[in-house]
């Protein structure tokens, strides 16, 4: 392992839209992404997720048997990217693997907890790399959120010596970083992400997601709606705050719009301003100057909801969007690349989360190791 300096970051996140793999080496504040790889999802496995995902319906064999399966799905995917970059075992220093969220609990009334699977194990049993995996319980255990993590990365790479650049990542889940040019961090989950507009699409189009925003594209915003989505008590909370699909679902969805008869594409049309309103108003409560906003996360290709978000941003006086690609990293493999700085934090005895971010009483390494 003596030569060995790259990194293998896999994600699959909220959306489970695909397991998102990179290979990344650092160097000084800076990283070369060498190549990365989307590696599908079964159909069978992504149900199996959702059941897994509901909260009550809790089932220890089928959630044994896809940790299993999805430890399998994570080691292909490196196999892949390992193979199409002519990598070997030898040359990985880490796989940092975040695994797939299916239950997220923050600390509140009842006790807090993150459940991520994916068998570490069986990842390093098949790729012969050890894997960095478990990284947001330390965070948990230490009073934290155990989310978002990516601020910590978005810290180490993004940040401008006299500029306060604010980080928008929309996955499912959407969530912020501020980079003040002093150096502080901070950041919080805004609420959804492409959540709602996904399932929303999947319900009515049979589609995964809404391609470009296309069909969102054709209807027109409810206000009332909107108003009435817009009282989702996430949104009253202050940060430290983290969120998932035990607080925006289709069901709770499903509730808010039986009060109204509004058409489906309306609906999807405000489901898009919905998302981008509650990103730019949260980037607006934090009631300070911000220079420049990036976004990364597969929500920067549905082109209805960016129109959507540089309008609220615009009538809040802020800066318009612009790709994490214009500071150096492809939008679409920001958080596999910070799940592979995550890995190396680990191995580096460096700690990951950042208390001003999760909550946690203190800093501390994330995650565990597991050797082949
Ligand atoms: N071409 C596209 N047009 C519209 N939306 C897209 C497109 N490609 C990806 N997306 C959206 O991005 C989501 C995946 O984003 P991602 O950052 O991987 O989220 P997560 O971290 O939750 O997996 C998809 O579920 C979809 O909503
Ligand atoms: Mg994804």
């Amino acid at each position: 392992m003596k030569n060995a300096v790259t990194f293998i970051g896999l994600m699959s996140g909220t959306s489970m839209d695909s397991i998102d793999t990179v290979a990344v080496t650092f160097s000084n504040k800076s990283l070369d992404l060498l190549g990365s790889y989307t590696h599908s999802i079964p159909a069978k496995v992504k149900a199996d997720i959702l059941t897994l995902c509901a909260p009550g319906l809790d089932n220890v064999q089928l959630l044994a048997e896809t940790d299993h399966r999805l430890g399998e799905l994570f080691a292909e995917a490196s196999l892949a990217l390992m193979a199409q970059l002519s990598l070997s075992s030898k040359d990985i220093v880490a796989i940092g693997s975040h695994g797939q969220t299916i239950r997220h609990q923050p600390p509140g009334h009842k006790p807090g907890f993150s459940l991520q699977i994916g068998n570490p194990n069986q990842i390093a049993a098949l790729t012969g790399c050890s894997v960095i995996a478990d990284f947001r319980r330390k965070d948990m255990a230490y009073g934290g959120q155990g989310a978002p993590l990516v601020p910590a990365f978005h810290r180490e790479i993004f940040p401008h010596p006299s500029k306060t650049r604010v980080i928008v990542n929309i996955g499912g889940i959407s969530n912020i970083t501020i980079l003040e040019a002093s150096g502080g961090c901070y950041g919080f989950d805004t609420g959804p992400g492409n959540i709602l507009l996904d399932v929303w699409c999947q319900k009515h189009t049979n589609k995964n997601y809404d391609h470009e925003g296309r069909w969102g594209a054709t209807g027109k915003c409810s206000d009332a709606l909107l108003s009435q989505l817009k009282t989702h008590n996430f949104f009253a909370r202050k940060g430290p705050k983290s969120t998932g699909r035990e607080d925006f679902n289709l069901e709770w969805l499903e509730e808010q719009t039986r009060l109204f008869e509004i058409a489906p594409a309306d609906i999807q049309a405000t489901l898009a301003l919905y998302t981008a309103e509650t990103i730019a108003q949260s980037i607006a409560d934090l009631a300070q100057p911000t220079d420049e906003i990036f976004v990364c996360g597969g929500g920067i290709l549905n082109l209805e909801l960016i129109r959507n978000l540089n309008e609220s941003l615009l009538n809040r006086m802020l800066p318009a969007i612009q790709s994490t690609g214009n500071i150096g990293l492809d939008p679409n493999w920001v958080e596999a690349c910070a799940f592979a700085w995550l890995a190396k934090q680990r191995i580096d005895m460096q700690p990951g989360n950042l208390p001003a971010v999760t909550g946690a009483s203190q800093q501390t390494v994330l995650g565990c190791i597991y050797l082949p």
